[in-house]
């Protein structure tokens, strides 16, 4: 089955070390041989270690970054291969949140106007005003706090304003990464189903990026498990958690219930 937003054999090095003719180039090979793809309708998860290579994955998937080998296909058409206005309709098609909304939402606007920004950098037709309040709305805000700015709102609050934004293009595509990690665990869930009911109510194809297993297995369908620069292993989160093959998914799952057994222990649970 072939996906809406697809890597296909990608390698990833990046150079290490001054460029001098004296000096013997070295690579750090971030990617090998990653076939990954993202499909409509469907949650998907990708998870791994630190360093793993997921957000060098997520930067190739929007085209970010150009791979050393491999393709990057949109809708089975390569990204790198695209004219201006296939480009232009890719950028649209896709939105991206990032782990801290802070950094994604400019400090000195207020945020209604944060919103409207991609509406008018990619050049969207629309009723401007109507379109921002319908998102607030679909992240589940008042139109109330459009006109507040970013340092007025909690961590969870504002992933949420990040969310709304990466919307407002209409995008098919949502590639998140990391987005609950920087958020109080209390918060963690309700962002987490948020963008599950975005996946049904809007049928969009998700990407959720995290480093631990028990937030993709939470909210997607299918996880794939990266460890240096490789998917070692792709399933369903439950066959995952009671099957792990490979020593990372195992790490992974023990990660989880170390934690889980520490609360328990201490009588938390
Ligand atoms: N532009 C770059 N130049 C050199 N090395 C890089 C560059 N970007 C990333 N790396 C290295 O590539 C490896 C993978 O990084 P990446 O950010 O993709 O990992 P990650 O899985 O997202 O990790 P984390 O969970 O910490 O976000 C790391 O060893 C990182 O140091
Ligand atoms: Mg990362």
């Amino acid at each position: 089955m072939t996906g809406i937003l697809e890597l296909r054999g990608v390698s990833q090095a990046y150079r290490l070390g001054r460029r001098s003719p004296f000096v013997t180039a070295s690579y750090l090979q971030v990617l090998s041989n990653v076939d990954f793809a993202v499909r409509t309708g469907q949650a998907v998860g990708l998870v791994g270690e630190s360093g793993a290579g997921k957000t060098t994955m997520t930067r190739i998937l929007t085209g970010l970054e150009r791979p050393q080998t491999g393709q990057v296909l949109f809708d089975g058409k390569d990204l790198w291969e695209m004219n201006a206005v296939e480009r232009l309709e890719f950028r649209r098609n896709l939105g991206v949140v990032m782990q801290n909304p802070r950094s994604s939402l400019d400090p000195r606007m207020p945020v209604g106007s944060s919103l409207l920004e991609p509406l008018r950098s990619l050049g969207i037709d629309c009723d401007h005003v109507a379109r921002v309040n319908e998102v607030i709305e679909q992240v589940g805000m008042a139109s109330s706090v459009l006109g507040r700015y970013p340092h007025e709102f909690s961590g969870g609050q504002l992933q949420r304003i990040a969310i709304a934004r990466a919307l407002m293009t209409r995008p098919i595509v949502l590639i998140a990464d990391e987005p609950v990690s920087a958020l109080d665990v209390s918060i963690q869930a309700q962002v987490l189903n948020l963008l599950m009911d975005l996946v049904t109510d809007l049928n969009l194809a998700l990407m959720l990026v995290a480093h631990d297993l028990s937030v993709v297995a939470y909210a997607t369908s299918r996880v794939s498990v990266l460890a240096a620069g490789e998917i070692v292993e792709t399933g369903q989160p439950l066959e995952l958690f009671s099957r792990p093959k490979s020593k990372a998914t195992q790490d992974l799952v023990a990660a989880v219930l170390t934690m889980e057994a520490g609360l328990a222990g201490r009588g938390l649970d």
